[in-house]
């Protein structure tokens, strides 16, 4: 039995291979990567693997029985980078795909949600077995933040009191090893979040307990945000595409309290305390 993972040179990918590590043998994991040089640290077999290059895809998916697609960075590329995935996966008799999709993918307004419905919408229509793994937000994408906030005396956003039921990087890696690691998971859509939903204003009360400094939630308008995010550097797409995001947020689309994260890995969510105090020991 082989199991390969896409992406494992991303920040989710390492910690995937990690995890099923524990699990399974090492020589059943095999990380499929578009850069090698940067997998040798990983200790398990590599091939090269370009998510646009759907000629050299096949080969590489010869002998894998189990496939974790992580879906790719390039906002806007990902739908056809992900059915190409499928279609080569298909070619080389892959028998179950496991894909890292959106929390509600299918109801969310995240601007990101479009091209996780047309990748869950392809696979479904592929004939091979899946599991989705809608993942909800790192709570990564915020701490990101808590450097920015603790130097200018303010954390910004526009997600209002919506409620962010945020978990960390590894707490989803190491639900999607799970998954991996046990066919009972065939066919299931898991809708991941942490156990613990928060606001901003309570993320930035716990920043400021930490760190024993008033670091206030500041909410602006989102073209607001959008052009303070520009003006520190983020190109406009983005700046402008993390506003939307928490405005997303504020209706309530990155909220959810089913448990099943926990479940699935057999023990609570990194807590929001703890995402904020392991960010403030690495400044
Ligand atoms: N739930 C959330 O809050 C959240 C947040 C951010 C991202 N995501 C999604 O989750 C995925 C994994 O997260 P992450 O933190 O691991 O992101 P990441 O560190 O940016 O990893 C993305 C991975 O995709 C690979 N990749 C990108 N384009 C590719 C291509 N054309 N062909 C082959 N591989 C390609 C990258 O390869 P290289 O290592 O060579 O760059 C990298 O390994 C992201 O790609 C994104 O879709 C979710």
């Amino acid at each position: 039995m082989k199991i390969g993972v896409t992406g494992a040179t991303g920040m989710l990918g390492r910690i995937v291979i990690e995890k099923l590590k524990e699990r399974i043998p090492q020589e059943e994991i095999i990380a499929l990567v578009r850069s090698p040089q940067k997998a040798s640290d990983l200790q398990v077999e590599v091939r090269r693997f370009d998510y646009n290059q759907p000629e050299s895809q096949t080969a590489s998916l010869l002998s894998i029985d189990r496939l974790l697609l992580i879906s790719g960075n390039e906002i806007g590329q990902r739908a056809q980078q992900h059915a190409n995935v499928i279609n080569a996966a298909k070619q080389a008799g892959v028998k179950w795909i496991v894909y890292t999709s959106l929390l509600h993918a299918d109801s969310s307004t995240l601007s990101l949600a479009e091209e996780h419905r047309k990748t869950e919408a392809f696979l479904k229509a592929s004939g091979i077995q899946y599991t989705l793994l809608r993942n909800g937000w790192y709570t990564e994408n915020y701490t990101g933040s808590i450097k920015g906030a603790i130097a200018s005396g303010a954390f910004l956003g526009s997600a209002g009191n919506g409620k962010i039921a945020s978990a960390s990087r590894a707490d989803f890696a190491e639900a999607a090893a799970i998954v991996l690691a046990n066919e009972k998971h065939q066919g299931n859509t898991y809708e991941l979040a942490g156990d613990q939903a928060y606001t901003l204003t309570e993320l930035a009360a716990e920043i400021s307990h930490q760190t024993g400094r008033p670091i206030p939630y500041k909410d602006l308008p989102e073209e607001e945000y959008a052009n303070i995010l520009k003006s520190i550097g983020l190109p406009e797409g983005l700046a402008s595409a993390i506003a939307g995001w928490d405005v997303s947020a504020s209706k309530g689309d990155l909220f959810d309290n089913r448990g099943q994260l926990s479940k699935l890995i057999g023990r609570p969510t990194t807590s929001l305390a703890q995402s904020v105090a392991n960010t403030i020991a690495e400044e």
